[in-house]
C-alpha cells in the first residue's frame, strides 16, 4: 500500500477551536481535509467567529454539533468533557485576542473554557494583520503559549485582509494538516529526539550605526537552518532564533523567532534556555556594536570618522556558565587561521559539549555556500573531520554526534 493510501489521521480526535478572524472561512476546508484523513473532528467557535462562517457549515462538515456557549447543551461541565475527549486541540485561526486570552488564562467563552480544560497537546495557527503580529504584546503572548508547551503552526506571508502584504496570514489548511501528521508521526514513531526542545541560532546579527547604516557579516543562515531541520527530523521541537536573512524554513517541527541585533538574539535565547535540552549556536553574532547609535543619518564631514564600539553579550558563554547537567551545548568556531587552537579554546572556555570548526581558508566552506567542511571536537576529546559536504549532510553529522553524546 502506498503511503498516500494510508489515512495518517485515522481515528485521531481533533478538537478545532475557531476564533474571530477572516481566516475562519478556511476552517471549512480544514475540516474537510481532516475528515478525509480519517480524523474525527469536533468544533467550538467564539461568537466573533460566527460572523465569518456559520456554525451550521462547520457542524455539517464535521458531522458534530458546534456548541457556542458554556450553557448551550448538556450541563456545565461540557467543556471539561470536550477538553478530555481530544487527542489534540487545534486553535485555527487563533486571533490576537484569543491568543492574548489564552496567555492570560482568561475564560470568558466556551473555546477558552475548553482550552483551559484540555489535557491534550495544544496547537495554534495565528491569523492577524502584520502590525498586530509584530506588536510586542502579541510577541510576548505567543512566547508565553510556547512556554506552556503549545506548538505554534508557522504563520504565512502574503496578502492580508487589510490589503497589505506581509506576515500574518494563517497557514493554509494543507500545511496545518501536514503539521498534525508530523505531530502524530513523532508521537508514534520512535525518533531519537522526541520530547526534546532544541534552540538553534542562525544567520547574522546587525548592529545599527545610524538609521541607515549597520555593522553585520556575510552569514546567510543556511547552516543553522539545515541543523534546525535535521533536529526537527529527529523529533525535536525546535525553536530557531534567526537573524536577518532571506533564508527561511517551512518545516513543521520548527518555530522561527526573528531577531536583528545580538542583544535581541541574547534575550530570545536566554528566556527559552531553561526549557531547552539542546542548544546549537550556528549564528555569526557580531562581537562589537556601536556604543552610541545616532538617531539621525551621520552626515559626511571630516576625512575620517571614528565610531566607538562596545562588546555585545556573548550568548554562548552565558549559556555555558549557567547550563544544567542535562543540557547539551554545541558551538561553532569560524576562523581564518589557527583554527584548531581557537576551536578548542572556545570548547573549554564556553563549557561546550561539542564544537563545530569551520574555516574560511577552506574552499566551499563557511558563509553563504551550500556546502561546508567541518571538524567536530567534543568534550571527551574526540575529534572527527569530514570532507566538503552539503550543509544538509553536515547538519546530519552534527545531529548524529549530538545523539551519541546524549547516550554517552
Ligand atoms: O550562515 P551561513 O552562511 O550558512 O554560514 C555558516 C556559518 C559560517 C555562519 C557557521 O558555520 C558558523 O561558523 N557560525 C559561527 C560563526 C561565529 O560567529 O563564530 P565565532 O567563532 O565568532 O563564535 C563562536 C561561537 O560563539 C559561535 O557558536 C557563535 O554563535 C557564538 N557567539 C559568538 C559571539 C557572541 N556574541 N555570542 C555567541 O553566542
Amino acid at each position: 500500500m502506498s503511503m498516500d493510501a494510508i489515512k495518517m489521521l485515522q481515528g485521531k480526535k481533533i478538537l478545532l477551536g475557531v476564533s474571530g478572524s477572516i481566516a475562519a472561512y478556511k476552517a471549512a476546508t480544514l475540516i474537510r481535509l481532516l475528515v478525509k484523513e480519517g480524523a474525527e473532528v469536533k468544533v467550538v467557535m467564539t461568537n466573533a467567529a460566527t460572523g465569518f462562517i456559520t456554525p451550521l457549515t462547520l457542524a455539517t462538515l464535521s458531522k458534530n454539533e458546534v456548541p457556542l456557549n458554556i450553557s448551550d447543551h448538556d450541563s456545565w461541565n461540557n467543556h471539561v468533557r470536550l477538553g478530555r475527549w481530544a487527542d489534540v486541540m487545534l486553535i485555527a485561526p487563533a486571533s490576537a485576542n484569543t491568543i492574548a486570552k489564552m496567555a492570560l488564562g482568561l475564560c470568558d467563552n466556551l473555546l477558552l473554557a475548553v482550552y483551559l480544560s484540555a489535557t491534550c497537546p495544544v496547537m495554534f495557527a495565528p491569523a492577524m494583520d502584520e502590525d498586530m503580529w509584530h506588536h510586542p504584546a502579541t510577541r510576548s503572548n505567543v512566547d508565553k503559549l510556547i512556554s506552556y508547551g503549545h506548538q505554534q503552526i508557522p504563520i504565512a506571508t502574503g496578502e492580508l485582509a487589510s490589503g497589505l502584504f506581509g506576515e500574518g496570514r494563517m497557514a493554509e489548511p494543507e500545511q496545518i494538516v501536514a503539521f498534525l501528521k508530523t505531530h502524530f508521526q513523532q508521537k508514534n514513531g520512535n525518533k531519537p529526539l522526541n520530547g526534546t526542545t532544541a534552540i538553534v541560532t542562525a544567520g547574522p546579527t546587525i548592529e545599527h550605526i545610524d538609521p541607515v547604516r549597520y555593522i553585520s557579516n556575510h552569514s546567510s543562515g543556511k547552516m543553522g537552518i539545515a541543523i534546525a531541520e535535521a533536529l526537527a527530523d529527529a523529533g525535536a521541537n525546535v525553536q530557531l532564533v534567526l537573524g536577518p536573512t532571506s533564508q527561511q524554513t517551512s518545516h513543521t517541527g520548527i518555530t522561527t523567532i526573528k531577531v536583528q541585533t545580538a542583544q535581541e538574539m541574547f534575550e530570545a535565547v536566554t528566556t527559552r534556555f531553561p526549557h531547552a535540552g539542546i542548544v546549537v549556536a550556528a549564528a555569526a553574532v557580531a562581537d562589537y556594536r556601536p556604543a552610541n547609535v545616532a538617531d539621525r543619518k551621520i552626515k559626511k564631514g571630516e576625512a575620517q570618522l571614528h565610531i566607538d564600539l562596545e562588546k555585545t553579550p556573548d550568548i554562548l558563554r552565558s549559556l555555558g556558565d549557567s547550563k544544567g547537567p542535562q543540557q547539551l551545548l554545541v558551538g561553532f568556531s569560524l576562523e581564518t587561521n589557527n583554527e584548531k587552537e581557537y576551536a578548542l579554546k572556545k570548547l573549554r572556555e564556553k563549557h561546550l559539549d561539542l564544537i563545530v570548526m569551520n574555516s574560511l581558508a577552506d574552499a566551499g566552506a563557511g558563509f553563504n555556500y551550500d556546502t561546508n567542511k567541518v571538524t567536530l571536537f567534543d568534550k571527551n576529546g574526540q575529534e572527527r573531520s569530514f570532507p566538503l559536504k552539503s550543509k544538509q549532510e553536515v547538519a546530519q553529522d552534527i545531529v548524529s554526534a549530538i545523539i551519541e553524546l546524549q547516550h554517552a
